[in-house]
């Protein structure tokens, strides 16, 4: 049977791809944005618990009366939860589609020179979405205690990180670890799919992306690792 339709497909195929990765892309730049932020805030336990906790406060009454308490937060919770589905469902989809794309021999032939990044990306996604839920468990639901219950979240902050819980430490470094290579790896495939790279450009950006990476894992370890280390009370 002749199709008219058939012609056709590859074309969509390759502008739904595109569409996809500029998705990833789009959404990647909303969360490292708030990283870069959450990390910048996070500093703030350098300056003391009346600072910290100030700060976790105006969290909840930003941009009042003009939106209701916690409305910024609920805001940007929503778009946090809107970029991670469209994140994950677009890494999904051309993850199969490039699979289905090589065939069984490709794969067989290519697996050695499957780049590393390509492979911490997705195993590295999934432990750090795993972390996320974790986090959001310890941190903002409060339905994991370490070291006890408490009003301040700076004191949930310092205790969580006390050398008895050294096993906390080690779940964030990991996880801040895999936070920065996808970062790194994420901001570089993010400016070639937006069109901003060109071979001149291509140096520069490389370099932006290990600054914010290395920018991501200095800032968010700095604070659990002053209280490990007991410069943080
Ligand atoms: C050492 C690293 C980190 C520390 C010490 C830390 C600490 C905190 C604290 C204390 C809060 C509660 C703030 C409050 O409600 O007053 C929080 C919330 C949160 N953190 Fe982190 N965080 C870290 C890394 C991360 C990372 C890497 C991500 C995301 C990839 C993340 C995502 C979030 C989210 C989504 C919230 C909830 C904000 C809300 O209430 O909507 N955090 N974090």
């Amino acid at each position: 049977m002749v199709t008219t339709t058939a012609p056709t497909r590859p074309r969509r195929a390759r502008n739904t791809t595109v569409a996809l990765k500029a998705s990833m892309a789009v959404t990647g730049v909303i969360f490292v944005l708030f990283v870069l932020l959450h990390m910048y805030g996070n500093l703030k336990a350098f300056a003391g618990q009346e600072a910290f906790d100030g700060y976790a406060a105006s969290l909840r009454t930003l941009l009042y009366p003009y939106l209701p308490h916690e409305g910024f937060l609920w805001i940007q919770r929503l778009v946090l939860v809107v970029a991670l589905v469209v994140h994950f469902y677009a890494a999904v989809t051309l993850w199969a589609r490039a699979r289905a794309a090589r065939g069984t021999r490709y794969i067989m032939h290519k697996r050695q020179v499957q780049t590393y990044s390509s492979r911490t990306m997705r195993w590295g996604g999934i432990i750090i979405l795993a972390f996320i839920i974790f986090h959001l468990l310890q941190f903002t639901t409060l339905t994991i205690n370490v070291g006890g219950t408490f009003d301040s979240p700076y004191q949930r902050l310092v205790t969580a990180f006390q050398p008895e819980h050294w096993y906390v430490y080690l779940a964030y470094l990991v996880a801040i670890v895999l936070l920065t290579m996808h970062v790194r790896h994420g901001v570089w495939s993010a400016a070639q799919t937006l069109g901003q790279n060109n071979r001149r450009r291509q140096r520069g950006l490389n370099l932006a992306a290990y600054v914010v990476a290395g920018l991501l894992l200095v800032g968010f370890m700095a604070p659990p690792t002053a209280i490990l280390l007991g410069f943080v009370k």
